[in-house]
């Protein structure tokens, strides 16, 4: 379904929502959509807070220490309350996970109507927050388990990523871009400010099979596998001719890498000898869009979306992007 805006036709998220929907889930009651609407109304609110945040005294730390250990900047708790306000009233959300919060919160009982579990990080890249580069949310959504799993809520939110419904990200930067899948494609929208509206830009997304870019944290080179040290000085050879490209926000050396190819990577380090990226709501949903978009993403050994979670913040080492890409740096690291 579509509309017409500035005299062009238009196609909206919720409309291709729906459309998603009608030709693959019939038998959905619409309920899915609400979800991802409530996602997306929560994404328009952060962006007009990100885009006046130097205006409104919301930058900076809050001075408080989360979970991860890491200083809570002022957007990061804004981002994190208004996706629970927005989320918190749809009654088919059972429960919802965040990177800011210890303990899962379960807004109600899992039972065949609120069977939805909803995953986020809601604002990645809070180093960027102060200096005006481009941060995002993302979010990963789980069913509840009807394997006859007993109530126990963990068991229905440590399941493998392979078990995702839909996956996506916002990226707040010159636009407020939006990428999602529900399993049949990746496709992306641009938040139109004059409506309101995240508008259709790309549909079906295919990442490049290959791209002379990377992207990571060299300074932490001496802390990597050897492998992986090897692959570094690979890319600087003559006949490799790669650019480094890191923006030190995963969901914009993600978007970077859908759209022109190449890998991302963020191995073990002395400091992070898991990985320093959250598996449930970093390395999940960006692993499925990833795949979606015919890309590649393991912990430099196994597929990330078959890693069986054992605790709710778990890292875990990310190589992510063009399959051609992906697979050179698992020839040098063996894992
Ligand atoms: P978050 O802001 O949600 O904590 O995520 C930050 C992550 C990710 O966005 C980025 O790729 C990585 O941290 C950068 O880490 P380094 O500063 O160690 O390179
Ligand atoms: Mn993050
Ligand atoms: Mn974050």
């Amino acid at each position: 379904m579509s509309s017409r805006h500035n005299n062009t036709v238009v196609t909206t998220l919720q409309h291709h929502i729906m459309d998603e929907q009608r030709v693959h889930r019939p038998d959905a009651s619409g309920e899915f959509s609400s979800v991802l609407s409530g996602i997306t109304f929560a994404t328009k609110i952060i962006a007009d807070q990100v885009r006046r945040a130097g205006l409104m005294n919301i930058l900076g730390s809050t001075g408080q220490t989360n979970i991860q250990g890491e200083v809570v900047q002022k957007l990061d708790m804004i981002a994190n309350e208004t996706i629970l306000a927005c989320l918190g009233y749809r009654d088919n959300v059972g429960i919802m996970v965040s990177e800011e919060e210890d303990e899962p919160h379960i807004i109600k009982e899992l039972d065949e109507r609120s069977k939805y579990i909803v995953l986020f990080d809601p604002l990645d890249g809070s180093s960027n927050i102060d200096v005006n580069v481009s941060i995002g949310t993302i979010f990963s959504i789980l069913q509840r388990r009807s394997d006859g799993t007993d109530g126990r809520v963990m068991d229905h939110i440590l399941q493998p990523g392979y078990n995702q419904v839909a996956a996506g990200y916002v990226i707040y930067s010159s636009s407020t871009v939006l990428a999602y899948t529900t399993g049949h494609g990746v496709h992306m929208f641009t938040l139109d400010p004059s409506i309101g509206a995240f508008l259709l830009s790309k549909e079906n997304i295919s990442m490049p099979v290959s791209g002379k870019t990377y992207s990571v944290n060299e300074a932490y080179k001496s802390q990597f596998p050897d492998g992986v040290q090897e692959y570094l000085d690979w890319t600087k050879t003559k006949e490799a001719g790669y650019s480094l490209r890191y923006i030190g926000s995963l969901v914009a050396d993600f978007h970077r890498t859908l759209l022109k190819g190449g890998v991302f990577l963020y191995p073990p380090t002395q400091k992070t000898p898991e990985g320093k990226l959250r598996l449930m709501y970093e390395a999940n949903p960006l692993a499925f869009l990833a795949e979606q978009a015919g890309g590649v993403a393991t912990d430099g050994r196994q597929r990330i979306l078959d890693i069986v979670p054992t605790a709710l913040h778990e890292r875990t080492p990310l190589v992510i992007g063009s399959k051609d890409e992906t697979d050179r740096v698992s020839s040098f690291w063996k894992g």
